[in-house]
Protein backbone atom coordinates (compact mmCIF):
# COMPACT_ATOMS: atom_id res chain seq x y z
CA UNK A 1 0.00 0.00 0.00
CA UNK A 2 1.88 3.31 -1.16
CA UNK A 3 2.55 5.39 1.61
CA UNK A 4 0.59 3.63 3.88
CA UNK A 5 2.08 2.15 7.50
CA UNK A 6 1.43 -1.52 8.12
CA UNK A 7 0.15 -2.06 11.17
CA UNK A 8 1.28 -4.45 13.37
CA UNK A 9 -1.19 -5.21 16.35
CA UNK A 10 -4.91 -5.91 16.49
CA UNK A 11 -7.07 -5.23 19.32
CA UNK A 12 -9.91 -7.49 19.13
CA UNK A 13 -12.49 -6.34 21.74
CA UNK A 14 -15.14 -9.32 21.42
CA UNK A 15 -17.51 -7.55 24.02
CA UNK A 16 -18.33 -5.01 26.44
CA UNK A 17 -19.68 -7.58 29.00
CA UNK A 18 -18.18 -7.78 32.05
CA UNK A 19 -19.04 -8.80 35.70
CA UNK A 20 -16.85 -5.76 37.13
CA UNK A 21 -17.60 -1.89 36.54
CA UNK A 22 -14.51 0.01 37.01
CA UNK A 23 -14.33 3.62 37.47
CA UNK A 24 -11.42 4.26 34.87
CA UNK A 25 -12.82 2.07 32.27
CA UNK A 26 -11.25 2.98 28.60
CA UNK A 27 -14.79 1.25 26.88
CA UNK A 28 -16.77 3.93 26.11
CA UNK A 29 -20.10 5.74 27.97
CA UNK A 30 -22.50 4.02 25.92
CA UNK A 31 -21.83 -0.17 26.11
CA UNK A 32 -22.64 -1.85 23.90
CA UNK A 33 -25.02 -4.84 24.46
CA UNK A 34 -24.40 -8.35 23.71
CA UNK A 35 -27.17 -8.69 20.48
CA UNK A 36 -24.80 -5.64 18.80
CA UNK A 37 -21.97 -8.46 19.30
CA UNK A 38 -20.15 -9.45 16.01
CA UNK A 39 -20.98 -13.40 15.35
CA UNK A 40 -18.27 -16.21 15.11
CA UNK A 41 -17.39 -16.17 11.86
CA UNK A 42 -17.51 -12.23 11.34
CA UNK A 43 -14.99 -12.19 14.26
CA UNK A 44 -12.56 -14.74 12.09
CA UNK A 45 -12.95 -12.95 8.98
CA UNK A 46 -11.78 -9.90 10.95
CA UNK A 47 -8.58 -11.67 12.00
CA UNK A 48 -8.19 -13.23 8.22
CA UNK A 49 -8.12 -10.25 6.99
CA UNK A 50 -5.61 -8.23 9.55
CA UNK A 51 -3.36 -11.14 9.00
CA UNK A 52 -3.38 -10.37 5.65
CA UNK A 53 -3.02 -6.25 6.20
CA UNK A 54 0.53 -7.16 8.29
CA UNK A 55 -0.69 -7.62 11.78
CA UNK A 56 1.33 -9.86 13.57
CA UNK A 57 -0.42 -10.05 17.17
CA UNK A 58 -3.88 -9.83 18.44
CA UNK A 59 -5.28 -8.87 21.88
CA UNK A 60 -8.47 -10.41 22.89
CA UNK A 61 -9.93 -7.72 25.12
CA UNK A 62 -13.47 -6.25 26.52
CA UNK A 63 -15.14 -6.12 28.36
CA UNK A 64 -13.79 -9.67 29.57
CA UNK A 65 -13.05 -11.76 26.75
CA UNK A 66 -13.71 -14.92 28.64
CA UNK A 67 -17.27 -14.17 28.66
CA UNK A 68 -17.32 -15.24 24.79
CA UNK A 69 -18.10 -18.94 24.62
CA UNK A 70 -16.63 -18.82 21.39
CA UNK A 71 -13.26 -17.55 22.49
CA UNK A 72 -10.72 -20.47 22.16
CA UNK A 73 -12.34 -20.55 18.11
CA UNK A 74 -10.78 -16.91 17.77
CA UNK A 75 -7.61 -17.78 19.75
CA UNK A 76 -7.54 -20.97 16.99
CA UNK A 77 -8.04 -18.60 14.00
CA UNK A 78 -5.35 -15.90 14.95
CA UNK A 79 -3.51 -19.08 15.48
CA UNK A 80 -4.22 -20.59 11.97
CA UNK A 81 -2.84 -16.85 10.62
CA UNK A 82 0.20 -17.39 12.52
CA UNK A 83 -0.99 -14.12 14.94
CA UNK A 84 0.75 -13.96 18.36
CA UNK A 85 -2.28 -14.04 21.02
CA UNK A 86 -2.57 -12.33 23.73
CA UNK A 87 -5.80 -12.67 26.37
CA UNK A 88 -6.52 -9.02 28.40
CA UNK A 89 -8.56 -10.06 31.65
CA UNK A 90 -9.81 -9.28 34.75
CA UNK A 91 -9.46 -12.98 35.64
CA UNK A 92 -12.93 -13.61 36.90
CA UNK A 93 -14.24 -16.43 34.50
CA UNK A 94 -10.57 -18.17 34.13
CA UNK A 95 -11.02 -22.01 35.19
CA UNK A 96 -8.46 -24.25 34.76
CA UNK A 97 -10.19 -26.43 32.29
CA UNK A 98 -11.04 -22.95 30.16
CA UNK A 99 -7.19 -22.22 30.60
CA UNK A 100 -6.25 -25.78 29.35
CA UNK A 101 -8.57 -25.08 26.11
CA UNK A 102 -7.06 -21.90 25.43
CA UNK A 103 -4.12 -23.03 25.43
CA UNK A 104 -4.66 -26.13 23.27
CA UNK A 105 -6.54 -23.38 20.95
CA UNK A 106 -3.23 -21.69 20.73
CA UNK A 107 -2.93 -18.99 23.30
CA UNK A 108 0.69 -17.73 23.78
CA UNK A 109 0.09 -14.39 26.54
CA UNK A 110 -2.44 -13.51 29.39
CA UNK A 111 -2.63 -10.04 31.34
CA UNK A 112 -4.26 -10.20 33.98
CA UNK A 113 -5.63 -6.98 35.78
CA UNK A 114 -5.57 -5.93 39.31
CA UNK A 115 -7.35 -2.75 40.82
CA UNK A 116 -5.59 -2.93 44.78
CA UNK A 117 -3.65 -5.21 47.05
CA UNK A 118 -7.19 -6.46 48.64
CA UNK A 119 -10.86 -7.09 48.86
CA UNK A 120 -11.63 -3.14 50.16
CA UNK A 121 -9.29 -1.55 47.33
CA UNK A 122 -11.12 -3.91 44.44
CA UNK A 123 -14.65 -3.24 45.90
CA UNK A 124 -14.45 0.48 45.56
CA UNK A 125 -12.79 0.44 42.55
CA UNK A 126 -14.89 -2.27 40.58
CA UNK A 127 -17.83 -2.63 42.59
CA UNK A 128 -16.63 -6.30 42.98
CA UNK A 129 -15.38 -7.93 45.97
CA UNK A 130 -13.65 -10.97 43.62
CA UNK A 131 -10.17 -10.10 44.91
CA UNK A 132 -9.62 -14.02 45.72
CA UNK A 133 -10.97 -14.94 41.96
CA UNK A 134 -7.99 -13.02 40.62
CA UNK A 135 -5.75 -14.78 42.78
CA UNK A 136 -6.79 -18.07 41.56
CA UNK A 137 -6.29 -16.67 37.92
CA UNK A 138 -2.86 -15.65 38.45
CA UNK A 139 -2.64 -19.77 39.69
CA UNK A 140 -4.84 -20.82 36.80
CA UNK A 141 -2.29 -19.05 34.15
CA UNK A 142 0.92 -20.20 35.47
CA UNK A 143 -0.29 -23.87 35.98
CA UNK A 144 -1.24 -23.34 32.50
CA UNK A 145 2.41 -22.99 31.68
CA UNK A 146 1.60 -19.30 30.62
CA UNK A 147 4.03 -16.12 31.35
CA UNK A 148 1.89 -14.10 34.03
CA UNK A 149 1.83 -10.20 32.81
CA UNK A 150 -0.04 -8.12 35.40
CA UNK A 151 -1.27 -4.99 35.06
CA UNK A 152 -2.88 -2.11 37.67
CA UNK A 153 -4.47 1.28 36.88
CA UNK A 154 -3.21 3.92 39.35
CA UNK A 155 -4.87 7.05 40.50
CA UNK A 156 -5.92 8.80 43.43
CA UNK A 157 -7.58 6.10 45.71
CA UNK A 158 -5.04 3.44 44.89
CA UNK A 159 -1.45 5.17 44.62
CA UNK A 160 -0.42 4.93 48.37
CA UNK A 161 -1.06 1.20 47.91
CA UNK A 162 1.62 0.99 45.17
CA UNK A 163 4.25 -1.11 47.30
CA UNK A 164 1.51 -3.56 48.73
CA UNK A 165 0.44 -3.80 45.66
CA UNK A 166 3.56 -4.39 43.72
CA UNK A 167 4.13 -7.32 46.74
CA UNK A 168 0.83 -9.03 45.74
CA UNK A 169 2.19 -9.38 42.28
CA UNK A 170 5.55 -10.43 43.13
CA UNK A 171 3.76 -12.99 45.55
CA UNK A 172 1.42 -14.17 42.65
CA UNK A 173 4.46 -14.66 40.48
CA UNK A 174 4.41 -12.22 38.04
CA UNK A 175 6.87 -12.01 35.38
CA UNK A 176 5.66 -8.07 34.34
CA UNK A 177 3.68 -5.53 36.26
CA UNK A 178 2.33 -2.56 34.17
CA UNK A 179 1.77 0.16 36.25
CA UNK A 180 -0.51 2.33 34.44
CA UNK A 181 -1.26 5.86 35.23
CA UNK A 182 -5.06 6.49 34.71
CA UNK A 183 -5.32 8.33 31.29
CA UNK A 184 -8.68 10.44 31.61
CA UNK A 185 -11.01 9.09 28.52
CA UNK A 186 -14.63 7.53 28.96
CA UNK A 187 -15.47 6.39 32.29
CA UNK A 188 -12.28 7.56 33.75
CA UNK A 189 -12.87 11.13 32.96
CA UNK A 190 -16.52 11.09 34.27
CA UNK A 191 -14.50 10.44 37.60
CA UNK A 192 -11.75 12.86 37.11
CA UNK A 193 -11.67 15.21 40.11
CA UNK A 194 -11.78 11.63 42.11
CA UNK A 195 -9.02 10.09 40.70
CA UNK A 196 -6.23 12.73 39.62
CA UNK A 197 -3.38 12.00 42.28
CA UNK A 198 -2.22 15.34 44.13
CA UNK A 199 1.70 16.26 42.97
CA UNK A 200 3.17 14.99 46.10
CA UNK A 201 1.18 11.53 46.02
CA UNK A 202 2.51 10.91 42.65
CA UNK A 203 5.70 12.49 43.59
CA UNK A 204 5.50 9.71 46.36
CA UNK A 205 4.65 6.72 43.86
CA UNK A 206 7.74 7.45 41.72
CA UNK A 207 10.05 6.89 44.53
CA UNK A 208 8.40 3.54 45.43
CA UNK A 209 8.39 2.63 41.35
CA UNK A 210 12.06 3.23 41.26
CA UNK A 211 13.30 1.63 44.34
CA UNK A 212 11.09 -1.92 43.80
CA UNK A 213 12.42 -1.27 40.16
CA UNK A 214 15.66 -1.71 41.22
CA UNK A 215 15.13 -4.06 44.01
CA UNK A 216 13.38 -6.81 41.76
CA UNK A 217 15.65 -6.87 38.77
CA UNK A 218 15.84 -9.53 37.07
CA UNK A 219 13.05 -11.35 38.91
CA UNK A 220 9.96 -8.79 37.81
CA UNK A 221 9.98 -6.00 35.35
CA UNK A 222 8.08 -3.20 36.67
CA UNK A 223 6.76 -0.72 33.73
CA UNK A 224 5.24 2.75 34.71
CA UNK A 225 3.06 4.03 32.14
CA UNK A 226 3.27 8.38 32.01
CA UNK A 227 0.58 10.06 34.09
CA UNK A 228 0.28 12.57 30.88
CA UNK A 229 -1.56 15.69 32.81
CA UNK A 230 1.54 16.17 34.63
CA UNK A 231 3.93 15.60 32.00
CA UNK A 232 5.38 19.33 29.65
CA UNK A 233 4.32 17.18 26.14
CA UNK A 234 2.12 14.59 25.38
CA UNK A 235 2.27 10.88 24.71
CA UNK A 236 2.96 9.93 21.28
CA UNK A 237 -0.57 8.79 21.41
CA UNK A 238 -0.74 4.84 19.44
CA UNK A 239 2.07 5.86 17.58
CA UNK A 240 0.34 8.31 15.81
CA UNK A 241 -3.14 7.90 14.30
CA UNK A 242 -3.58 4.91 12.29
CA UNK A 243 -0.05 4.02 12.52
CA UNK A 244 0.84 0.86 14.43
CA UNK A 245 -2.72 -0.95 15.04
CA UNK A 246 -6.58 -0.82 15.26
CA UNK A 247 -9.05 -1.42 17.51
CA UNK A 248 -12.37 -3.42 16.74
CA UNK A 249 -15.11 -2.96 19.22
CA UNK A 250 -17.48 -5.35 19.93
CA UNK A 251 -20.31 -4.80 16.98
CA UNK A 252 -17.46 -4.51 14.19
CA UNK A 253 -16.96 -0.81 14.39
CA UNK A 254 -13.34 -0.09 13.80
CA UNK A 255 -11.13 2.63 15.13
CA UNK A 256 -7.39 3.58 15.17
CA UNK A 257 -7.45 3.34 19.03
CA UNK A 258 -9.32 1.69 21.83
CA UNK A 259 -11.09 4.95 23.39
CA UNK A 260 -11.99 6.34 19.49
CA UNK A 261 -15.73 5.13 20.14
CA UNK A 262 -16.79 8.20 22.62
CA UNK A 263 -15.01 10.89 19.30
CA UNK A 264 -18.68 11.72 18.29
CA UNK A 265 -17.39 14.27 15.62
CA UNK A 266 -15.94 11.15 13.30
CA UNK A 267 -18.27 8.57 11.01
CA UNK A 268 -15.98 5.25 12.00
CA UNK A 269 -16.51 2.74 9.57
CA UNK A 270 -17.36 -1.03 10.28
CA UNK A 271 -16.33 -4.80 9.38
CA UNK A 272 -19.90 -4.68 8.48
CA UNK A 273 -19.34 -2.64 5.12
CA UNK A 274 -16.09 -2.91 4.32
CA UNK A 275 -12.86 -5.32 4.73
CA UNK A 276 -10.26 -4.21 6.92
CA UNK A 277 -7.43 -3.30 4.02
CA UNK A 278 -10.06 -0.94 2.69
CA UNK A 279 -10.69 0.66 6.13
CA UNK A 280 -6.90 1.02 6.96
CA UNK A 281 -5.79 2.23 3.71
CA UNK A 282 -8.85 4.07 2.02
CA UNK A 283 -11.69 5.44 4.85
CA UNK A 284 -11.68 9.20 5.79
CA UNK A 285 -11.11 8.82 9.12
CA UNK A 286 -8.33 6.75 9.41
CA UNK A 287 -6.79 8.85 7.03
CA UNK A 288 -7.73 12.21 9.14
CA UNK A 289 -5.10 12.62 11.23
CA UNK A 290 -2.74 10.42 9.84
CA UNK A 291 1.37 11.80 9.36
CA UNK A 292 1.56 15.98 10.23
CA UNK A 293 -0.23 17.54 7.32
CA UNK A 294 -3.53 17.74 9.51
CA UNK A 295 -1.69 19.70 11.99
CA UNK A 296 -2.56 23.07 13.14
CA UNK A 297 -0.13 25.59 14.82
CA UNK A 298 1.73 25.41 17.24
CA UNK A 299 2.18 21.61 15.96
CA UNK A 300 2.79 22.72 12.49
CA UNK A 301 5.81 24.55 13.26
CA UNK A 302 7.12 22.26 16.15
CA UNK A 303 9.82 20.16 15.77
CA UNK A 304 8.75 17.81 18.18
CA UNK A 305 5.52 17.10 15.74
CA UNK A 306 7.20 13.88 14.64
CA UNK A 307 8.58 13.19 18.35
CA UNK A 308 4.28 12.79 19.47
CA UNK A 309 2.44 13.66 16.75
CA UNK A 310 0.14 16.51 18.19
CA UNK A 311 -0.60 13.87 21.70
CA UNK A 312 -3.80 12.41 21.50
CA UNK A 313 -6.77 13.11 19.41
CA UNK A 314 -8.76 11.36 21.52
CA UNK A 315 -7.62 13.60 24.52
CA UNK A 316 -8.05 16.35 22.15
CA UNK A 317 -11.87 16.18 21.58
CA UNK A 318 -12.86 14.84 24.79
CA UNK A 319 -11.08 18.04 26.28
CA UNK A 320 -12.12 20.69 23.46
CA UNK A 321 -14.28 18.95 21.12
CA UNK A 322 -12.50 19.30 18.42
CA UNK A 323 -9.91 15.96 17.36
CA UNK A 324 -7.89 18.54 15.54
CA UNK A 325 -6.51 20.72 17.96
CA UNK A 326 -3.27 20.14 20.08
CA UNK A 327 -3.49 17.97 22.77
CA UNK A 328 -4.20 20.42 25.71
CA UNK A 329 -1.02 18.38 27.78
CA UNK A 330 0.83 20.05 25.70
CA UNK A 331 2.45 23.47 27.80
CA UNK A 332 2.51 25.30 23.88
CA UNK A 333 -1.38 24.19 23.46
CA UNK A 334 -3.83 26.95 23.21
CA UNK A 335 -5.99 24.36 25.55
CA UNK A 336 -3.55 23.56 27.98
CA UNK A 337 -5.41 25.93 30.94
CA UNK A 338 -7.63 22.56 31.01
CA UNK A 339 -5.17 20.47 32.06
CA UNK A 340 -3.70 22.72 34.40
CA UNK A 341 -7.20 23.73 35.54
CA UNK A 342 -7.98 20.01 36.78
CA UNK A 343 -4.32 19.89 38.57
CA UNK A 344 -4.94 23.00 40.49
CA UNK A 345 -8.42 20.95 41.76
CA UNK A 346 -6.45 17.86 42.23
CA UNK A 347 -3.91 19.84 44.84
CA UNK A 348 -6.40 20.92 46.83
CA UNK A 349 -7.98 18.71 50.02
CA UNK A 350 -10.69 16.60 47.96
CA UNK A 351 -13.07 15.47 50.68
CA UNK A 352 -15.08 14.23 48.11
CA UNK A 353 -12.25 11.36 47.07
CA UNK A 354 -12.33 9.87 50.65
CA UNK A 355 -13.51 6.66 52.13
CA UNK A 356 -17.00 6.13 52.03
CA UNK A 357 -17.69 9.34 50.37
CA UNK A 358 -15.46 8.45 47.21
CA UNK A 359 -17.46 5.88 47.62
CA UNK A 360 -21.23 7.42 46.57
CA UNK A 361 -19.53 10.04 44.07
CA UNK A 362 -17.73 7.63 41.96
CA UNK A 363 -19.59 6.78 38.63
CA UNK A 364 -19.18 3.13 38.05
CA UNK A 365 -18.96 1.63 34.41
CA UNK A 366 -22.70 0.52 34.12
CA UNK A 367 -25.16 0.84 31.16
CA UNK A 368 -27.00 3.72 30.94
CA UNK A 369 -29.59 4.36 33.79
CA UNK A 370 -27.77 2.17 36.80
CA UNK A 371 -23.89 3.60 36.82
CA UNK A 372 -24.36 4.95 40.11
CA UNK A 373 -24.76 2.23 42.69
FE1 LIG B 1 3.88 18.13 20.38
FE2 LIG B 1 2.34 19.92 19.12
FE3 LIG B 1 3.13 20.37 21.63
FE4 LIG B 1 4.90 20.47 19.62
S1 LIG B 1 3.16 21.84 19.96
S2 LIG B 1 5.20 19.49 21.61
S3 LIG B 1 4.10 18.80 18.26
S4 LIG B 1 1.78 18.70 20.92
FE1 LIG C 1 -7.26 7.70 20.75
FE2 LIG C 1 -4.98 8.74 21.83
S1 LIG C 1 -6.48 7.41 22.77
S2 LIG C 1 -5.66 8.78 19.76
Amino acid sequence: MNGVPQPYGLLAEVTHQCPLHCVYCSNPLALLDRQDELGTDDWRRVIREAAGLGVVQVHFSGGEPLVRGDLEMLVAEARRCDLYTNLITSGLGLTESRARSLVSAGLNSAQLSIQGDAAESTELVAASKRFDKKRDAAHIIREAGLPLNMNVVLHRLNLHRLDAIIDVCASWGAERLELANTQYYGWALRNRDLLLPSKAQLEEAVGVYERRKAELAGRMELLWILPDYYEPYPKPCMGGWAQTALTVAPDGMVYPCPVAADMTAMNFPSVHDHDMAWIWSKSAAFQAFRGTEWMPDPCRSCPRKETDFGGCRCQAFALTGDPGRTDPVCVHSPDHHLVQDALVRADQDNAAAEGETARANLVYRRPPASARR
